[in-house]
């Protein structure tokens, strides 16, 4: 793997379905497990294969047909789930286990009502026992966001040893500012023995809305792997988001940090996520929302119509949007409404423009979004359009 390639680590049909209501069926996982490979993720977290028998079924056939990407299964810390998770995997291609354990102060005193020493100690036994059926052991230290960093340092020097090949550090909670996820994973690259053998990995969650923006400060500081979900779907209010995180980094060439991610197949693959869940997708979510790339109000439009880059980052193409829309509401300019009118077929001159733009502020002060249903009959009733 080259330097500057983040892998990524699509955790839809894991943590992403976590959601609330939203469970999928095998079918459904299989589909989108296929489009998953397909749009060129590097790795798919298929399911917790233990936590019940439809789960380790789904894990069980997505691992029969993916083709490229390397399928990992989730387990905690336990002999019994280390084992299912491995029988699930057994016909993939490239197999992962995913095991881990809670690293923060509140998880071992509350969750495991243990010690710190205790905790490590189960740890390297996981990854050991992982390590006795696949080549490739994730290690997850749960709650790493509020971990202590030299705590969390031991953890994955121990773990390393044991022979984990990804050390995810999740802010489980969301609890990180960007600088500081930033900082722990900077902090873990420059004090954990061992640290080459392995890959550093961001797995955030959104809870105050910067699951995007620490995963970048994760890779931005030595991190090689990012996981995340289709939509950002996940626990509470979710995980990073898959398609904000490849373009970033496709838009910024800068930071010399890319993806296998086929672009063009992000806005389809939103649309089968949300379908199959039935989760609405917010209309202003980055990248794949119906008003990414709608344009309303008139300096705006004046300007996309010039030039697109005038308003626009991304070239809706490249995330597979057919076009940039031009939504025609009160706010909208004449160069708009021209635009839309000779889209359905009018060449307008200047002086029809002018009697048809009041007549069209009228009849969109009364409606939220002109449609060209409207526009054509606004065209048709006005006088000066009439005579010419
Ligand atoms: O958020 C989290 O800590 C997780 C782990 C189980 C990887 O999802
Ligand atoms: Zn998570």
């Amino acid at each position: 793997m080259s330097d500057n390639k983040v892998q990524i680590f699509d955790t839809t049909l894991r943590d992403g379905e976590q959601v609330p209501g939203c469970k999928l069926n095998t079918e459904q996982k299989l589909i989108i497990a296929e489009q998953l490979d397909n749009l060129g993720v590097d790795i798919i977290e298929a399911g917790f294969p233990v936590s019940s028998p439809g789960d380790f079924k789904s894990v069980e056939e997505i691992s029969k047909i993916v083709k490229h990407a390397t399928v990992c299964g989730l387990t905690r810390s336990v002999e019994n789930d280390i084992k299912v998770a491995a029988e699930a995997l057994k016909y993939a291609k490239t197999a992962r286990i995913h095991t881990g354990i809670g690293t923060s102060d509140s998880h071992i005193k509350h969750k495991f009502k243990s010690n710190r020493e205790a905790i490590i100690e189960r740890a390297v036994k996981a990854v050991t026992y992982a390590k006795s059926f696949v080549e490739d052991v994730e290690f997850y230290a749960e709650d790493a966001g509020r971990t202590d960093n030299d705590y969390l340092a031991r953890v994955c020097e121990a773990v390393i040893k044991a022979g984990a090949t990804v050390l995810n550090i999740p802010d489980t909670t969301g609890y990180c500012l960007p600088h500081e996820y930033g900082a722990k994973i900077k902090y873990l690259k420059e004090n954990v023995k061992g640290i080459e053998k392995a890959i550093l990995s961001c797995h955030c969650h959104n809870d105050l809305g910067l699951a995007t923006a620490n995963s970048i400060e994760g890779v931005i500081n030595g991190a090689r792997q990012i996981e995340c979900t289709i939509n950002g779907i996940g626990e509470r209010a979710g995980n990073t988001a898959l398609e904000e995180v490849v373009m970033i980094l496709r838009q910024h060439p800068y930071l010399n940090l890319d993806t296998n991610i086929k672009s063009e197949m992000l806005y389809g693959m939103s649309q089968l996520v949300s379908d199959s869940m039935g989760i609405y997708t917010q209309p202003n979510k980055a990248i794949v929302g119906a008003n990414a790339f709608a344009h309303s109000s008139g300096i705006h439009q004046d300007g996309v119509i010039k030039n697109r880059e005038t308003y626009e980052i991304i070239d809706p193409k490249d995330v597979g949007v057919t076009e940039s829309a031009i939504v025609l509401t009160a706010r909208s300019g004449r160069a708009a409404l021209a635009y839309r009118a000779k889209n359905i077929g009018y060449e307008l001159t200047k002086l029809q423009l002018d009697e048809i733009y009041t007549n069209f502020l009228d009849f969109a002060d009364n409606k939220k979004e002109v449609d060209d249903n409207d526009i054509h009959q606004i065209i048709e009733n006005s006088k000066v359009y009439k005579e010419i």
